[in-house]
C-alpha cells in the first residue's frame, strides 16, 4: 500500500480520514482525493491539508470510468477506498435515482478499474443499515444475512453484495467495514446531529421523527477513521468488519446531551411526523475488530459533547454550508411535515 485513492474523500468521513492518515504517518502514503463535489463534498474540509506535498485532489465522478482510470494511471494508485455515496436516508426516500447510480454503479465501476489494473486492493465503506433494524438485544455480527430496508440501506447493501462477488469471482483483494452513525467535524447538517446542534444556535426548533426512541450508535468519526486504518493494514482479505462504540442510545437522549452541551432550552424540542420506514434501532457486535487491537476513544456521549463544541467553535463553517440550497432542501424536507402533539408522539 502506497499511493490511496480516497473517492468521496471531499465529504464528511473521507475528509476526516484523510486528517487521520496524515496526521499518523505524515509523508508515508501519497492520497488522492477523488470527488464530484455534490452538494455534500466541500474543498473547506481539506482546506488544512491543502497544501501536504503528498495530498493531491481530483474532481470526477466514481461512475466516470474514464476519469476513474486516468486518475489510477496518472498518480500510481495502488489501493482505492471507496467513500464516495449518496449518503442520507431522507433524501433516498424523497428520490434514490441518485443512490443506485453512485452507490451501486459507481462501486461497480471503480471494481471494475481495479480489477483492471491488476487487482488493486480495495476496500469499501458501508454501513451498519446494511443489516436492517435490529430486534430484541442482538448485535448484528458481520455474518448475519443482510435485510435493508431504506432504499439508502438497499443501494449499500447491493455495493456490498458486489464487492464481495469481486473478491470471489475475480480474487481482487476487498474488504468491507460497517460503521455506525458518525458525528463529529464537517458533517453536513442534514443528518441529525449537525442539524439539531446548528438549529438550536439559530434557536429553530429541532425536528424529533416520531416518539425519538429511535437507537443509534453515535460514534466519533475520528475513532471510525482509526478503525478504517486498521482493516486496510490489519484486516482478512475478504472480510467485513463493524465499526461503532458497540452500545446505542435512544435519539432523546442523544437531543438531551445535545441541549445540556448548549447549554439551550427544551422547549425547542419539536415531535414532527416520523420517517417511513424508520428502523427503530441499529446495534453492532464490534469483538472482530476489537481482535485487531482498536478500541473506541469516545463513548457516544463524548461523541456528541466534542461535537456540539466543534459546530460553537467552527461557524465560519456551518454558516457557509447553510446556504441557499440548504433551505430549499429543508424546506422540502420539513415544510410541509405535521408536527405532533403530545398524545400522537
Ligand atoms: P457525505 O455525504 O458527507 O460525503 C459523500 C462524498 O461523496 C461527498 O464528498 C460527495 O461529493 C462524494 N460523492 C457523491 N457522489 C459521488 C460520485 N458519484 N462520484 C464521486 N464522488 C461522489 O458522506 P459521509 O457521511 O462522509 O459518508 C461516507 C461513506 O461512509 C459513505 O459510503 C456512507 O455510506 C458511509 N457511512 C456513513 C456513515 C455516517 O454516519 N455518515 C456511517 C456509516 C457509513
Ligand atoms: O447508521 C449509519 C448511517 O447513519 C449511515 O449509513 C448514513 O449515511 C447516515 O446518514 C446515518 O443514517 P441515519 O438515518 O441513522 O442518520 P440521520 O442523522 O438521518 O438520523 C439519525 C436518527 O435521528 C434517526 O433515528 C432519524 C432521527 N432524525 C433524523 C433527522 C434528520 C430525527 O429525529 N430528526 C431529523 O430531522
Amino acid at each position: 500500500m502506497q499511493t490511496l485513492l480516497i473517492t468521496g474523500g471531499a465529504g464528511f468521513i473521507g475528509a476526516n480520514f484523510v486528517h487521520h492518515m496524515l496526521e499518523t504517518y505524515g509523508d508515508r502514503y501519497t492520497l488522492v482525493v477523488y470527488d464530484k463535489l455534490t452538494y455534500a463534498g466541500n474543498l473547506d474540509n481539506l482546506r488544512d491539508v491543502a497544501k501536504a506535498p503528498n495530498y493531491h485532489f481530483v474532481r470526477g465522478d466514481i461512475c466516470d470510468a474514464d476519469r476513474v482510470t486516468r486518475a489510477i494511471e496518472d498518480y500510481g494508485v495502488d489501493t482505492v477506498i471507496n467513500f464516495a455515496a449518496e449518503t442520507h436516508v431522507d433524501r433516498s426516500i424523497m428520490d434514490p435515482s441518485a443512490f443506485l447510480r453512485t452507490n451501486v454503479m459507481g462501486t461497480y465501476t471503480l471494481l471494475e478499474a481495479a480489477r483492471r489494473h491488476g487487482k488493486l486492493r480495495f476496500h469499501q465503506i458501508s454501513t451498519d443499515e446494511v443489516y436492517g433494524h435490529i430486534a430484541g438485544d442482538h448485535k448484528s455480527v458481520e455474518g448475519d444475512p443482510l435485510s435493508p430496508r431504506s432504499p439508502y440501506a438497499a443501494s449499500k447493501a447491493s455495493a456490498d453484495l458486489m464487492v464481495n462477488a469481486y473478491h470471489i469471482t475475480h480474487g481482487l483483494p476487498v474488504t468491507i467495514s460497517r460503521g455506525a452513525n458518525n458525528i463529529g467535524p464537517y458533517q453536513y447538517p442534514e443528518k441529525v446531529v449537525p442539524l439539531f446542534i446548528t438549529n438550536a444556535l439559530q434557536g429553530r426548533p429541532l425536528p424529533i421523527y416520531g416518539d425519538g426512541r429511535q437507537m443509534r450508535d453515535y460514534q466519533y468519526v475520528r475513532d471510525h477513521c482509526e478503525g478504517i486504518d486498521i482493516v486496510l493494514h490489519d484486516g482478512v482479505i475478504g472480510e467485513a468488519y463493524n465499526i461503532a462504540t458497540g452500545t446505542e442510545m435512544e435519539n432523546l437522549q442523544m437531543v438531551e446531551i445535545l441541549l445540556d452541551e448548549l447549554g439551550a432550552d427544551r422547549s425547542l424540542m419539536q415531535f414532527v411526523e416520523d420517517r417511513a420506514g424508520h428502523d427503530r434501532r441499529y446495534s453492532l457486535d464490534v469483538s472482530k475488530l476489537a481482535a485487531l487491537g482498536w478500541e473506541p476513544r469516545y463513548s457516544c456521549e463524548e461523541a456528541i459533547r466534542a461535537t456540539v463544541r466543534w459546530y460553537v467553535d467552527n461557524d465560519w463553517w456551518w454558516r457557509k454550508v447553510r446556504d441557499e440550497a440548504f433551505d430549499s432542501y429543508y424546506e422540502r424536507q420539513y415544510g410541509a411535515r405535521k408536527v405532533l402533539t403530545e398524545a400522537e408522539g
